[in-house]
């Protein structure tokens, strides 16, 4: 089964086009790192998928449902959690006070007609858990702003957990980290369950290769390429544009 389907794509800021006639689709399980140099287009991919912007024209399916023109909120309650690529934590909370805000708002949007949000008892009970099950257990009490960049985007993957997303979208969540802070989110994303379908934003090409088992190629807004490993390696036009020769 197709988890997203996204046909023919297009978006404009003004006189830019962000998007220009995209096209990919993702079975469910899969693990699809999206590529390309900045400007490329892959944020406001992202953003025309999650909601946060609305497509200029083309169509976009998630498990089935035409959600092109759905709000976040509705995006979310079909399954679908992302990161963004400009942090959104509340850096003057602890660690737990986000995760407690992030099961919160999954919470109300799933129970919002059904039932009361449940005790707070229960909700930290599973925070905590959320935090040990990824290793986060001795950061939990301190301030998002005192802890390494490397820890908080560790820290907006879980809180993207908190919901059990059926689809995850990560918006470079290695960006601007050290190779071993690098490592530890690509070993965190590679642990997320297998039945989750991943989408990831990376510019690196190694570390996508480490995660992917899909790659597409974004450049100036066109999906110039998609394909497995060796094709991505043997593809000239992908090497050019990362030699910067395009
Ligand atoms: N809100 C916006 N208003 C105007 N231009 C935008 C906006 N968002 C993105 N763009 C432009 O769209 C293009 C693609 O940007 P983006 O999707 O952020 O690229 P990437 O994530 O691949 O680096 C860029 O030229 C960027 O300047
Ligand atoms: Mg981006």
């Amino acid at each position: 089964m197709s988890a997203l389907v996204i046909e023919d794509v297009a978006k404009s800021f003004g006189g830019v086009s962000a998007l220009r006639g995209v096209t990919l689709s993702l079975e469910a399980g899969k693990r699809l790192v999206l590529l390309g140099p900045n400007g490329a287009g892959k944020t406001t991919l992202f953003h025309a998928i999650s909601g946060n912007i609305i497509a200029s024209s083309g169509r976009i399916t998630l498990f089935g449902r035409d959600i092109t023109r759905l709000s976040p909120d509705a995006r979310a309650r079909l399954g679908l959690a992302r990161t963004f690529q400009i942090t959104n934590l509340l850096v003057n909370l602890t660690v737990i006070e986000n995760i407690l805000l992030a099961i919160c708002g999954a919470r109300e949007l799933t129970f919002r007609f059904m039932r009361p949000l449940g005790s707070y008892r229960d909700i930290q009970v599973r925070a905590l858990a959320l935090l040990d099950e990824w290793g986060l257990a001795s950061v939990g009490h301190q301030v998002v702003r005192n802890l390494s960049y490397g820890d908080q985007r560790q820290v907006e993957v879980v809180m993207a957990l908190a919901g059990e997303p059926k689809i995850l979208l990560l918006d470079e969540p290695t960006a601007g980290l050290s190779p071993a802070e690098t490592l530890r989110v690509v070993e965190m994303v590679r642990k997320l369950p297998r039945h989750m379908t991943i989408l990831m934003i990376e510019h690196d090409m190694d570390v996508a290769f480490e995660v992917a088992d899909w790659i597409a190629v974004m450049h100036r807004g066109a999906m110039i390429a998609e394909g497995d490993e060796a094709a991505i390696r043997a593809n000239k036009q992908v090497s050019d544009i990362y030699l910067g020769l395009e």
